[in-house]
């Protein structure tokens, strides 16, 4: 039967005439015919019948179910709307991590970025590293699977190492191919890139809410974030998002030796690249393309924050690797940021979770570039006093008063900052901001401290209440489930404040033991108001999903100051597991020096942050947070992705010296990869010194202590061997 006609039998049915057993065939048949029409629209990109006869049909549907309303205990059809996705939002682990860029914001950063790449790379000045350039796509990214051609799956970012399935929703999207027909195509492939919004498409969709007196979206990226993760693939399928590709993560082969040849790839299978991509053999014609995109970025019927450098050859960004979060062969050099005068009704000073007091200018709310800015960070007391701690002046001096005239400047997600103040139209009677010298949550005294190292007073003032103040438990509180840290969705800044100040949860380990209480009814989540059973299971399965982590991420976790990812992930490296660390502060609290020397002798771990790590832990009550929530979490082992036939492994190997092959960090980088460990300095747990030119002292000492000494060239033969 031709579909035409199938519906038109559909819409002459007159239900009253029909049996109840008539009915409910006729119902389900239907919901199968529908269900199929959205199948083939949102999966296959084929839709069969027109939108004319799909909206005939879908209202007659829901006349049916208005009349006949028991009809919906046969199909959840009705719930749908339209096509529903079968797992939606489970979360994806990306087996490549998704890097996310560092910045830079001026030609300088830019020589930087190069001659870092060079050293490391150990290349001289007169050879070039071939660059190309793009347009950094202010959107969202996301990572498309395809197995044999097919699109099989799609996921958001998230943390960078965990995503969502968004596959459906992904599936809507006109512009990404859903089968890749041909021959070159690896047999999985990953492909990476961003999705956005047009600028006509958003304001298209603003007229329209403005229309229906509905309330108008802030930009395109928000929308762009919103609509893709939506749970309906309708909505996202309405919103007319786009796709540009610009990276990939797994294949089963590599089908390019450059970037530029993957692009090109990516554009004959179908998939929309910048035409604004480049590749440069030097700095000038860098710098000109940056130019050049500055100058195009209005006409761009796209929002583009700024230009992504990429070193071309993939044998070099595999050299390269990455550092922390991001690669060292790409930054994003960003386009100046945007400014606007306004005025400061108030300033109110937060306290952070290590203490920090930070003052916050209260603005008159002024339109940046499509977002609406009511706040400014005033950074500390020195910003707002207008001397550093240096006694030099910061806007020639002028300080910062309730009522001035200003200038702020917002780039990205940053929070705007005050770069000018008008003296001039400042009121005669307007009077100079007292910084408190009291915690304004705690009442304790809020002090500046004097740096150890550099000797100078700190710019920051601090509150001395440690635990006592309410507002830097709910800071770690708040730092512990972030992102970056443990990653619990659902238990985000108002949330940990409701179940902090209902005594639910006061320390991070109470987050483990929520759902046990709650089931024992010590507590009562579904008193709190906006909380339901499904709110509530749905926060326990987030929290239950993070029971498993690695020590670097819960030592990142408990926000010790000045232990950051990379020291975190040094720490644990070094520590391996939660007894050994357990083990490590016991043996610090009677040989303090001892355990100090054993982590600061670790390359990249300095002495600031593992003083800090320490007094962390040697305190009674964070080491019984720390033991506690052992007890409800399972703490791998920090293992490096080791090759364990290495033969260097479980070695203890210092460099010295200026190395020519590959640089001191590569060489480093490769030596903990096969599974070395690589100390500053030469003791007798040293298994090899390596040495390059210029060696220095460290070759003295260990002739002194008998330890092996190779060369560079013996190093690559034993790295070969
Ligand atoms: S490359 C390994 N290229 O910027 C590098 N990113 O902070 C992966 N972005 O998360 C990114 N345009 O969402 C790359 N042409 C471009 C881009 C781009 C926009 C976004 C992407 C990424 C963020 C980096």
């Amino acid at each position: 039967m031709t579909y035409d006609l199938k519906i038109e039998q559909f819409l002459s049915c007159e239900p009253n005439n029909l049996s109840d057993l008539e009915l409910i065939n006729f119902y389900l048949t239907l919901t199968k015919f529908l269900q199929d029409q959205d199948r083939m629209y949102y999966d296959d990109n084929s839709p069969k019948i027109d939108d004319t006869n799909y909206d005939n049909l879908k209202l007659f549907y829901n006349k049916i179910i208005f009349q006949y309303p028991y009809l919906k205990k046969y199909s959840n059809y009705h719930e749908s709307v339209g096509y529903n996705p079968s797992e939606k939002f489970n979360k994806i682990t990306h087996k490549v991590p998704m890097l996310s860029l560092s910045n830079i914001f001026d030609n300088k950063g830019l020589e930087d970025f190069i001659d870092k790449i060079r050293k490391y790379l150990s290349i001289d000045t007169n050879q070039f590293i071939e660059v190309i350039s793009e347009p950094k796509i202010d959107g969202l990214s996301a990572t498309l699977i395809y197995e044999k051609g097919k699109l099989s799956l799609a996921a958001t970012r998230g943390d960078g190492h965990q995503g969502e399935n968004v596959t459906e929703n992904i599936k809507t999207i006109s512009n990404i191919p859903k089968t890749l027909n041909f021959e070159d195509v690896p047999d999985l492939l990953e492909v990476r890139g961003e999705i956005y919004m047009t600028k006509s498409d958003f304001i298209k969709l603003n007229n329209k809410m403005i229309s229906e007196g509905k309330q108008t979206y802030v930009n395109p990226r928000n929308t762009a974030s919103g609509s893709l993760r939506h749970i309906d693939p309708n909505v996202t399928s309405s919103r007319k998002l786009r796709f540009f590709a610009y990276t990939w993560g797994d294949l089963s082969e590599m089908p390019s030796k450059t970037h530029f040849g993957m692009i090109n790839l990516f554009k004959k299978w179908g998939f929309d690249v910048s035409p604004y991509t480049k590749t440069h053999t030097s700095l000038n014609e860098i710098i000109q393309a940056y130019l050049e995109l500055n100058n195009l970025r209005s006409s761009l019927d796209y929002d583009i924050d700024g230009v992504v450098y990429k070193v071309n050859s993939i044998d070099l960004q595999k050299r390269l690797g990455f550092i922390s979060r991001s690669p060292r062969w790409a930054i994003a050099h960003k386009f100046e940021a945007e400014k606007a005068k306004t005025r400061i009704l108030a300033i109110e000073v937060q306290v952070g979770r290590t203490g920090s007091l930070t003052p916050v200018a209260k603005l008159e709310p002024v339109n940046i570039g499509g977002v609406l800015v009511k706040n400014a960070t005033l950074h500390n007391e020195d910003f707002i006093t207008g001397i550093n701690s240096d006694g030099d002046p910061i806007r020639e001096g002028i300080d910062i008063r309730v009522g001035d005239y200003i200038e702020i400047i917002r780039s990205g997600d940053v929070i705007p900052k005050v770069i000018n103040v008008d003296k001039e139209l400042r009121a005669k009677n307007s009077k100079e901001f007292i910084f408190p010298s009291i915690c304004p949550v705690c009442n304790s005294l809020a002090v500046k401290e004097r740096s150890d190292i550099t000797g100078k007073m700190s710019s920051t003032r601090r509150c001395t209440g440690g635990l006592y103040c309410e507002s830097q438990i709910l800071g770690c509180l708040e730092f512990f489930v972030s992102r970056n840290a443990m990653n619990i969705e659902g238990l985000g800044g108002k949330t940990m404040q409701l179940f902090y100040e209902n005594n639910f949860v006061i320390s991070p380990h109470d987050i483990f033991t929520l759902e046990t209480r709650q089931l024992n009814g010590e507590i009562d989540i579904l008193s709190l108001e906006g909380w339901g059973d499904l709110s509530m299971n749905n926060l326990f399965s987030n929290i239950n999903g993070r029971r498993s982590v690695t020590l670097d991420k819960l030592i990142y976790s408990l926000g010790i100051r000045h232990v950051g990812i990379n020291t975190s992930k040094l720490i644990g490296q070094q520590l391996n597991s939660i007894d050994n660390l357990f083990e490590t502060i016991n043996k610090a609290n009677y040989d303090y020096i001892k355990i100090l020397n054993f982590l600061t002798d670790i390359d990249g771990l300095g002495k600031v942050a593992i003083e800090s790590f320490l007094t962390f832990l040697r305190n009674e009550e964070n080491f019984q947070i720390l033991k506690k929530l052992s007890d409800d979490v399972e703490i791998r082992n920090t293992n490096k992705i080791v090759d364990t036939n290495s033969t260097i492994q479980g070695m203890n190997l210092v460099f010295t010296g200026k190395f020519n092959g590959m640089s001191r960090s590569e060489a480093k980088d490769y030596a903990e990869r096969m599974g070395a460990k690589v100390l500053s300095s030469v003791t007798s747990r040293t298994d090899i010194l390596i040495i390059g030119d210029d060696p220095g002292s460290k070759v003295k000492k260990a002739r002194e202590l008998d330890i092996k000494i190779i060369t560079e060239l013996e190093w690559l033969a034993l790295l070969q061997s």
